[in-house]
């Protein structure tokens, strides 16, 4: 296996073992057992696309490792980050009989990894959770770190909690299966750790844009590991993303993302795509606000074309767009808060700017007005 590492958070004394690797899948049900020592049953949550596909092998590996599992099944997409669903998933936990020693396995991207992970940090106030995240997105990103999710009418994850997963297996052989959009989409968060965090894995990811986007298992593989070794980095010094701590660099490209992603209803944008517009933005603001130079500027945007992610805000209005950034963070309603990168690998705590002189960059970028 490429990649064995134990994120040890020193504050609260919590960890998570993670495995990346291809075939890792293979091994679920011993590690476990190992990483939940004691767990006599465990609850399979995955949704409608990935069950049929892995949902059987998960299952036997555990089975096999004397674990009694169990699968609960919800429907593919970010609606089933909801409040019904979390409810229905405590139901589930009782009929399945899950008690405070035993485990939640979380299989998917990241919807059923934030959907799964709150459930196990709420149930009987916590229980033990693993995360097998299946997509590109899950497995660079929001698979590790410990933060769990769901979206409430009023706005995306208004309701979660931090509660790291005590095993995550990410097998990029899965992602064999995945569409490559929601690929280039994962890729767009890889891109983003190495522009914000770390700059040998943006020039990896420069050297490598073609292989990636051609969906290599080779490229994929490595891509992964890189993407969770500087993610871990990130996290191990800022487990609950303090004001202002190294996690918030993470937020690149997410001011805008998250803002068009809402003013969209959630609907026709994956998550990485508006990251990816979100990112052109950020960077372009970096340049005029932070001393970021233009040819930097120009590699990113060179990669994201090269990943086959647009630059285009579609359907969508400058309006809609400045408000949904207002409401990300309560505060000050003329000014938005953005996460600049002066250089290549680097971020800045997030700073407010005035609103007015973002509309003009949206308009550039095709919002509406
Ligand atoms: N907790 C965090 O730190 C964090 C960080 C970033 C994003 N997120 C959340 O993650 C969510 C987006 O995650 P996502 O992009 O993984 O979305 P997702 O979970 O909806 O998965 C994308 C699609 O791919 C399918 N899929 C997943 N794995 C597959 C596989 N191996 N083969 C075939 N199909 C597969 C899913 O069924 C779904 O249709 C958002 O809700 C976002 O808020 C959380
Ligand atoms: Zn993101």
């Amino acid at each position: 296996v490429p990649l064995r590492l134990d994120l040890v958070f020193p504050s609260t004394s919590a960890a998570s073992r993670l495995i990346v690797g291809r075939g890792a899948l293979a091994g679920i049900g011993r590690a476990t057992a190992r990483a939940c020592a004691g767990a006599a049953r465990a609850l399979v949550v995955t949704d409608h696309h990935v069950a049929p596909l892995y949902a059987d092998r998960v299952l036997r590996s555990l089975r096999r490792a004397g674990i009694a599992a169990g699968v609960h099944v919800v429907p593919a997409g970010e609606r089933s980050k909801s409040a019904a669903r979390l409810v229905a998933l405590w139901d589930m936990c009782g009929r399945a009989g899950i008690g405070r020693g035993d485990a939640i396995v979380a299989l998917g991207g990241g919807v059923v990894g934030d959907l799964a992970g709150f459930g196990a940090a709420t149930w009987l106030r916590g229980v033990a959770w693993v995360g097998v995240p299946t997509s590109l997105l899950a497995q660079v990103d929001s698979g590790v770190g410990g933060k769990t999710a769901i979206d409430l009418p009023g706005g995306k994850n208004l309701a979660g909690a931090f509660h790291q997963p005590r095993l995550v297996i990410a097998d990029p052989d899965v992602l064999e299966t995945l569409p490559a959009r929601h690929r280039r989409a994962g890729l767009a968060e890889v891109v983003k750790m190495g522009f914000a965090c770390d700059a040998p894995l943006f020039a990896w990811c420069e050297r490598n844009a073609d292989a990636l986007a051609a969906g290599m298992p080779e490229a994929l593989e490595e891509a992964v590991v890189r993407a969770v070794r500087v993610k871990a980095r990130v996290v191990r010094r800022d487990q609950r993303e303090r004001e202002g701590g190294t996690r918030t660099a993470l937020n690149f490209g997410h001011t805008l993302g998250h803002a068009y992603e809402a003013a969209r209803g959630y609907r026709g944008v994956l998550h990485g795509e508006a990251v990816a517009v979100g990112m052109r933005l950020a960077a372009r603001l970096s340049v005029r606000e932070a001393g970021l130079a233009d040819a930097a500027r120009a590699r990113l945007e060179r990669v994201l074309d090269r990943l086959g992610l647009r630059r285009r805000l579609t359907r969508v209005s400058v309006h809609d767009l400045v408000s949904a950034m207002r409401v990300d963070k309560k505060r000050d309603a003329r000014t938005t808060r953005w996460v600049l990168t002066p250089q290549i690998g680097r971020a800045s705590v997030p700073r407010p700017l005035d609103s007015r002189r973002i509309a003009r960059a949206l308009i550039e970028f095709g919002a509406q007005t």
